[in-house]
């Protein structure tokens, strides 16, 4: 078999990219080790930047989103100063974000890309990449009991989080060391309620920190910290709803209860590969870099990244120019640099860390009053919330 773009993943940045790319006439093969099942029912994050709506609308897979999706203006942040709106639409000149589940996006480009007679091959086995520093590279895998080799002219590892294809740049080529592990994790419930809030509420509390978010009016998604080492079974509803009541007290706020129906820990990483190239394997999305889930940027960079890495190829197929594919990694890594600085910030302004002391939560407050009652600080928030604009 050959086609000219081999993706390794499909996920956000796997999936988009094969879009894009057939828009401007590219070809190319999309693998994954999950089942279609797997892949379009994995519960992830739900907020897109107003940048990924447009590009979605755009390149005509966001009918179901703008149909179904939540568009909103502003989130609130909730302490003990009582709970404050940050009007995002107003301190970004009109820029919102949607609330709509990540794979509720990967629904709708999977049915996009096999309309447009795409080749994706689910439930993989044994992938093998072969030949990253020729102009031929081959990916080998495993698809309904047969051997299959895949040429390409170029490789992409958009294999998510538990990426292969990352260690596939040899040592010394690269830098692995940008790693930071949080002491705390998130518990993550889908409830059967009504909305809390009209819009997302992050809390802090002595207790530590909670978000308020949302999925349809009969459907809320909600965080609240916990141990990295929780185990979900020792939650019952009854404590869930509990624990959340005693963290939103302090600002007023209050959380509407109903059935949960599933109840997950997310662990919190920070991690950057420097460069995200090697030869002709471009990684996109967490295959080449992890934040921390405040702030919801994941998806958005995986997003950014594609976009950077279609135009890339774009100009290597249209007139042979590779300039842009060279830069790829020092642009997307512009972005993800700056994403993970706003998921730190959020990260550390909000939650409590193992070792706080009085004085921290203090300085905590002093932020949060700072973010909320200063328009120039609000903006700043607000304009990294709504994300910066594809370039
Ligand atoms: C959601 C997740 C986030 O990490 C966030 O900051 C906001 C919302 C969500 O899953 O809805």
């Amino acid at each position: 078999m050959r086609t000219q773009v081999g993706i390794v993943g499909a996920g956000p940045a796997g999936l988009l990219l094969s879009h894009l790319l057939h828009l401007r006439g590219v070809e190319s093969v999309v693998i994954d080790l999950q089942t279609r099942e797997s892949i379009e029912q994995t519960i992830k994050a739900g907020i897109l930047e107003q940048g990924t709506v447009d590009l979605l609308r755009q390149t005509g897979v966001g009918d179901r989103m703008m149909r179904d999706g939540f568009v909103h203006h502003g989130i609130n942040l909730a302490f003990s100063g009582g709970i404050h709106r940050i009007n995002m639409y107003e301190l970004t000149g009109g820029r919102a974000v949607m609330v709509y589940a990540q794979h509720e996006v990967l629904i709708d480009l999977i049915a996009k890309r096999l309309a447009d007679g795409a080749d994706l091959r689910f439930g993989v086995s044994d992938t093998e990449v072969e030949g990253l520093a020729t102009e031929q590279p081959t990916i080998r895998f495993t698809h309904g009991n047969a051997r299959q080799t895949l040429e390409c002219d170029f490789v992409i590892g958009a294999d998510g989080s538990r990426t292969s294809t990352r260690f596939l740049i040899p040592e010394g080529k690269v830098r692995t060391d940008f790693f930071r592990q949080y002491p705390f994790a998130w518990f993550g419930i889908l409830a059967e309620a009504p909305p809390s809030s009209d819009e997302l509420i992050y809390a802090h509390s002595e207790r530590g920190f909670v978000l308020i978010s949302t999925r349809s009016p009969k459907v809320q998604r909600m965080y609240f910290q916990c141990d990295p080492a929780t185990n979900v079974d020792d939650w019952s509803d009854d404590r869930i709803w509990e624990e959340f009541q005693a963290r939103l007290a302090p600002s007023g706020a209050t959380v509407q209860t109903g059935p949960i129906f599933r109840k997950d820990v997310l662990q919190f990483r920070s991690f950057v590969c420097e460069p995200m190239q090697y030869g002709r394997l471009f990684l996109a999305g967490d295959a080449a870099h992890t934040v921390p889930p405040t702030g919801a940027k994941g998806m958005n960079l995986a997003v950014a990244d594609v976009h950077v890495l279609d135009r890339a190829l774009g100009a290597y197929y249209d007139s042979n120019d590779i300039g842009l594919l060279e830069s790829y990694s020092r642009t997307a890594l512009q972005r993800v640099w700056r994403g993970q600085w706003f998921s730190f910030w959020m990260t550390s302004m909000l939650h409590r860390f193992s070792d706080a002391t009085d004085f921290d939560l203090r300085r905590q407050l002093a932020e949060l009053e700072l973010v909320t009652s200063s328009p120039t600080a609000a903006k700043n928030l607000a304009e990294s919330y709504v994300g910066l604009p594809l370039t």
